[in-house]
């Protein structure tokens, strides 16, 4: 297999993980490259389902080396956690395939508690975030006073830089948002009580990385969130702190983009999102209630009901335009089952006018009215299929006409959350 970056098409929560973990068996190397554990990756091996939040959805392979990008940022109790819960499991999360860049920004207790706080005190325009302290935590890269992961070998440097960001951070906690002001030495002591535990992960990943690739390695790169929360490109205010597009696997680990061979777009065949921000398809009547229950539509990371609503071809296309995508990842359209009438919405219009990309305006997608086509629904129960030749020809028709709208080809189609419910053309 080609070197291949896997993203989400929409607003995150499109199946990312199911379908890494698929792709892993045919990979040697899997790198997360960007967010950090707002993500939550879901994958379902039988009846038993794991949900990561920055180990990457390969580490179910045995054999696969799994790499924490230096475009990740990491909380490292989050992280420790989640490999004790991995061993516990009989998962192999050795140092020895799994590594994090020392180029990786670290998540800090005050991201957190400015995450918070900021949301806290926006009352009635929260963003929604999933309070992980990822949008502060970028913020203090873009500031060059981060800390890295690779600082940790070096705690005067940690307890320097700590001191140094609290200076300022414990003057808006205490002041603008009254909120506790945190201690350098308790923070630089916590940190520094996990360096021996993390430091054995910390490791040159770029080295590792190239020298497997020049052995021949094929390499997936695992974006989280999805496009339309990209800091750049998305729905802007009501995104996410790091740039979800494919580009971003290049800069995110480290390789060249002429290293980025294939791009798969993970895409629901419905559209969901979490948190505030606009969302023109999105359906507030039983429809919506009815994806919400039957798709089990609540966060993986903070277990907030998703908003659900119907496909939108306008998002769908702008992923396609902006990723390059090779190939489409069609999820969850079991979950459409017993609709009587599917919608795709087509178009936007606003002011009279009709659209075919999303309006760049702040606030416009808010007020467009989307464009609808409207198409049969399927009462077959299609989570035992396995060839594209099996679905019901109503439900084959619903894809070929997402085809025809995205330009893109469905080359898998997921019916069920298992790892063997997909459909390869
Ligand atoms: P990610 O963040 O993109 O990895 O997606 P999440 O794991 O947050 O959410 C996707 C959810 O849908 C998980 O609970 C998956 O187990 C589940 N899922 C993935 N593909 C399918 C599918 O084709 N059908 C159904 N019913 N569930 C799916
Ligand atoms: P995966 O990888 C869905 C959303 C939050 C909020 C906005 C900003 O599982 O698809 P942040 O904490 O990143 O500052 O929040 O982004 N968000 C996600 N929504 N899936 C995710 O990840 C998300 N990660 C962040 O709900 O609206
Ligand atoms: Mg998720």
């Amino acid at each position: 297999m080609a070197n291949t970056v896997i993203i989400g098409a929409q607003w995150g929560d499109e199946g990312k993980g199911k379908i890494v973990d698929m792709l892993s068996a045919r990979s040697q190397v899997i790198v997360r490259f960007q967010g950090g554990n707002n993500a939550g990756h879901t994958i379902k091996v039988g009846n038993e389902e794991t949900i990561l939040h920055l180990v990457p959805s390969g580490i179910l392979h045995p054999g696969a080396l799994c790499l924490v990008g230096n475009g990740v940022v990491l909380d490292p109790e989050v992280f420790l956690r989640e490999t004790e819960e991995l061993a516990a499991r009989g998962v192999d999360v050795s140092p020895g395939r799994l590594a994090i860049s020392k180029k990786a920004h670290l998540i800090l207790p005050y991201h957190k508690s400015l995450d918070k706080a900021r949301e806290a005190k926006r009352a009635g325009h929260k963003i929604g975030t999933t309070g992980r302290g990822i949008g502060p935590c970028y913020e203090d890269k873009a500031a060059r006073v981060g800390l890295r992961a690779g600082d940790l070998a070096d705690p005067d440097l940690v307890r320097a830089k700590v001191r140094h960001a609290l200076l300022e951070k414990n003057v808006l906690l205490r002041e603008l948002y009254k909120f506790e002001a945190l201690d350098p030495d308790a923070v630089s002591d916590g940190l520094l009580a996990l360096a021996p535990r993390l430091l054995p992960y910390v490791q040159d990943t770029d080295a590792r990385l190239h020298a497997a690739m020049e052995a021949g390695a094929d390499v997936l790169f695992e974006g989280a969130q999805g496009i339309h929360l990209d800091i750049d490109h998305g729905t802007y205010p009501f995104v996410t702190s790091s740039n979800t597009v494919a580009g971003n696997a290049a800069a995110g680990s480290a390789v060249a983009p002429s290293a980025l061979e294939r791009v798969v777009g993970v895409i629901k065949a419905y559209t969901t999102r979490v948190g505030s921000g606009p969302f023109p398809t999105e359906l507030l009547d039983d429809a919506g209630s009815y994806l919400r229950t039957n798709g089990h539509e609540f966060g993986a990371t903070t277990g907030r009901p998703r908003r659900c609503g119907w496909f939108d071809a306008v998002v769908a296309r702008e992923s396609v335009r902006l990723n390059g995508i090779t190939d489409l990842a069609l999820t969850k359209l079991d979950v459409l089952q017993n609709l009587p009438v599917l919608r795709i919405c087509v178009a936007y219009e606003l002011d009279g006018k009709t659209l075919d990309y999303l309006p760049q305006e702040e606030g416009a997608l808010g007020r467009v009215t989307p464009v609808y086509e409207e198409v049969p629904g399927f009462e077959e129960d299609i989570s035992g299929c396995r060839d594209f030749a099996e679905l019901p020809d109503t439900v084959r028709a619903y894809v070929e006409r997402l085809e025809e709208l995205t330009g893109a080809r469905m080359s898998f189609i997921s019916v069920g959350p298992g790892r063997e419910q997909t459909i390869e053309r």
